[in-house]
Formats: structure tokens, sequence, C-alpha cells
């Protein structure tokens, strides 16, 4: 082999974009107790105030350092565990027990987040104590008549480009997930469509036959024309889209946090409609659904694994490895505040056998 393909490349593509929305728990998770999270390697806290609506602070008390989230939450004020200043959502300190001046200080305040509640999840916003310029992103057919709702939260041991590829990624599906995806019949030529705006990448799979997997013959006993979307918009968010002849319609939502580098929670959403009644259907749904993340989560381990051991990533990309490196790019753009420079919108073609 060539010595210099054995020279570690130092490279990790892990791109922090922090001016957008994330997930940071599903609504039931917050409670009346502080819930510890992080978001790129940031201990964060997240608590009620008094009209229940969710906040964020940093997990770090101004005083001594001592994690906010190991304190507990009274009248909707999260109180330090350790000598009980208390703030509110907005991170100013209200309260330091056994102080005589009443001055405040502004020094003694702790870095708040922005959030939103919506969909049953709560977001916040990744940069401390800013305005946000847009709001989150609004799940697709969550609240439509007919559809069946089955959600999942999966750590992902890798990177969010890593988890987003990997989640738009079909030619895996046949060998990763052989036998309950594709996989299953001789592969056929088919048509790829990609589009790319400056928030979103989109793949449309045109002339694909249906998937010969047990879910695909639950949702379609009949076949039917399959039409397939997989896209990405920046920049946590992975949605694929069957729809299966007129009655079957399938929506995987990922919703991917950056916990760590190399850890990325994903908050899935499956919604789903077909002939057989939803909540009939969803039951047989989930244990496949929940059997493809474990395959997905334990082939990201291995590739992060992989990737310390060789010191750095050294990827070889052909023309059907259709997102990755439009995903790369976006985030890159984004974290660079790049993404209006002379970004133009394309499609273009390619061809692949699925
Ligand atoms: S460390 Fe938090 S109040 Fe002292
Ligand atoms: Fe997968």
């Amino acid at each position: 082999m060539d010595p210099s393909q054995e020279q570690p490349t130092g490279r990790r593509s892990v791109a922090h974009v922090r001016d957008a929305w994330y997930v940071l728990a599903q609504s039931p998770e917050l409670t009346d107790k502080p819930l510890a999270r992080k978001l790129f390697g940031v201990p964060l806290v997240l608590f009620r105030d008094p009209s229940g609506a969710a906040g964020c602070v940093l997990d770090r008390c101004p005083h001594r350092m001592v994690p906010l989230s190991l304190g507990r939450v009274v009248q909707g004020q999260l109180e330090c565990g350790y000598h009980g200043w208390q703030f509110d959502t907005a991170g100013t300190c209200r309260t330091v027990p056994g102080l005589c001046s009443g001055e405040e200080a502004k020094s003694r305040n702790v870095a708040s987040y922005a959030t939103r509640e919506q969909d049953g999840f709560v977001w916040v916003w990744g940069t401390a104590d800013q305005e946000p310029t847009d709001e989150p992103y609004r799940l697709p057919a969550t609240d439509r008549p007919g559809y069946a709702v089955v959600r999942r939260v999966v750590d992902f041991p890798g990177s969010l480009v890593m988890t987003l590829e990997n989640a738009l990624d079909v030619p895996h599906t046949a060998f990763l997930h052989r036998g309950l995806f594709r996989g299953g019949r001789e592969p056929v030529e088919i048509k790829a469509i990609l589009t790319r705006t400056r928030h979103m990448v989109q793949a449309e799979f045109v002339g694909e036959p249906r998937p010969e997997g047990i879910a695909a013959k639950i949702l379609s006993p009949s076949g039917g024309v399959l039409t397939h979307f997989d896209r990405f918009k920046l920049p946590s968010v992975a949605e694929v889209e069957y729809k299966l002849g007129e009655d079957s319609h399938i929506v995987t939502t990922s919703l991917c946090t950056p916990v760590e580098d190399f850890l990325t929670r994903v908050y899935a959403v499956i919604s789903l409609k077909s002939p057989v009644p939803s909540w009939l259907v969803a039951p047989f749904i989930e244990p496949f659904a929940f059997k493809i993340f474990d395959q997905d989560a334990w082939i990201l381990r291995e590739q992060s694994e992989a990737i310390e051991h060789w010191g750095g990533e050294r990827y070889q990309n052909t023309e059907i490895d259709l997102m990755g490196a439009q995903i790369w790019r976006m985030l890159r753009r984004a974290e660079g505040g790049k993404l209006d420079e002379d970004d133009e919108d394309w499609s273009r073609e390619i061809r692949l056998r699925v």
C-alpha cells in the first residue's frame, strides 16, 4: 500500500451550528425537577417556570460552579443544591439566601437559552442569551387524521454528520438491514433526482420497486408504485418519506441533537397511514423500526471507533453517496455563517441500483 495511506488524516467531520434549534427533551420528561442535558458537549439544565413553560440555562452555578441540575425547582425557580441561590428561566439570580444587602448583580446571573415546546418536544436555541431568528421545525403528519405516530429516542455513538448521513443513506439498507428492509431481490436500476436549496437537500427516487422486507408487505400487501424522498433540512433534521400506492404513507423524521462531537441523540418520529387501521399496524412496525435503529447505532459505534483508531477520517466517495458530502458541506457553511453567499439552487440526476 502507498505509505501515505497509512498517515493519520486527523480529519473529523464535526460542525457546530449553534444558531439553530435542537430538541433537548420530550415534553413528558420535563417534570417538576431539573433535567440535565448536553448540547455540543456543554452541560445545560432544563426546568419549568411557575406557568409550566420550559426554560433552559447553563448547568453551572455562577457562585461556585456546582451543576445547578443537582438542585431542585422551587416555585418555578431553579435552586442550587449548594448554597441555595435561585434563578428564573431568564437566568436572572433572584435570591441569594442569607445576603442582607438587597442589591442585585448581573454577574450572578447564569447564561440562558431560548426554548420552545411543540409537537411534544422541548426545543432549545443553541446560542446562549440570543433571540432566535426563526422557529423550530414542525413535524409533518403527526396530527393528521388517520395517522398513527410512533416515537423513539436512540443514542447514536457517532457525529451529527455520520448520523444524518446514515439516516438518509439508501445503499446500506440492503446489507446492514438485510431482510428487514431491502436486499431480498435482484437490484434494479433507478433514477435519483438530487435537489439542493440553501437549507435543504432532497433526493427523490424514481422507479423504485416496492421493498421486499416484511415491513413493506404489511404496509402495502398489494404492492403499488413507490414514491420515496429523502431530505436533509439544516441543521438537524433527516426525513424519509415513502408513499405506497394511494393509501400508504410513512414519514420517518429523525431530529438529531449533537450531545457531544461523537454522540448524537436521535428523537425519531414515525408517522404512518395504511389501508389497515394505523393503530393496528403501528405495533407491527415498531419492532422492525427499533431493530433497524439498533443496527444503525451499532455500525456507527464501529465507524467512530475506526476513525479514532486510524487517527481521522479517510473516506472514498462515489456518486451514489448522495447525501453525506452535501450534508457536510451545508453544515460547514452554516457553521461559518456563509449559507447565503453565492449558493445556487441546483438539481442533478444520478443512476443507481437498489
Ligand atoms: S455553588 Fe451554587 S449557590 Fe453556591
Ligand atoms: Fe440504516
